[in-house]
């Protein structure tokens, strides 16, 4: 792992590849014994989820789903403020035990936005599962059940993340370097 250039910034070395694994092996483990006989849909968040969605789904052994939604409020290294649906719910929701799989969290806006869309096709229970959790950016109400990393409110690309669409196929996680 060296220095990430991308565009006009640069990215330092934050979390490697295989402690992001060990991470989402201990995850699943736990969703395994929690989720055991509930048939629970993960129900992931694109873009940035994808990586995590992949990694973690491969390690569940118990019966379960997974689709796939589309949010977004991102753009550069600060949320608009909006927060869109670009691709909307397809699974039928009603009575399922849901896990939100997010790549990470910051201000919470995103979730708490669709949260009450969501959970007006009645399902069962609902958790979040998150890679990464910027606590202290945390400006909404939202919940986080489940989280690998708890991180500090510092830019962070790579295993998904972008910067304007960018360093999403790292291995790696990269923090933005400090001028
Ligand atoms: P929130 O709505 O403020 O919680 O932001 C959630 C979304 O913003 C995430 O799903 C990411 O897509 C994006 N995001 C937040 N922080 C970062 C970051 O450090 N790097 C890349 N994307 C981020
Ligand atoms: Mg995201």
């Amino acid at each position: 792992m060296s220095l990430l250039k991308i565009i006009d910034k640069e990215f330092v070395p934050y979390l490697g590849e295989q402690e992001i694994q060990e991470k989402i092996t201990l995850l699943a483990a736990q969703l395994n014994k929690e989720y055991e006989g509930k048939k629970p849909l993960f129900l992931s968040i694109l873009n940035g989820s994808f990586l995590f969605t992949a990694d973690l789904f491969k390690q569940i052994t118990i019966e379960a789903e997974v689709s796939f939604i589309k949010l977004a409020s991102y753009k550069g290294t600060s949320s608009t403020g909006n927060v869109i649906t670009a691709i909307g719910l397809d699974a039928n929701v009603n009575g399922r035990h849901v896990i939100i799989l997010e790549d990470i969290i910051d201000t919470g806006k995103t979730l708490h936005h669709y949260l009450p869309d969501l959970a007006s096709h009645q399902p069962a229970s609902v958790k979040i599962a998150v890679l990464l959790n910027k606590t202290e950016a945390l400006a909404y109400p939202v919940k986080v059940d489940y989280s690998c990393f708890d991180i500090p409110n510092k830019f962070v690309v790579g295993y998904g993340l972008d910067y304007d669409g960018l360093g999403r196929n790292s291995k790696d996680i990269y923090q933005l370097k400090e001028d």
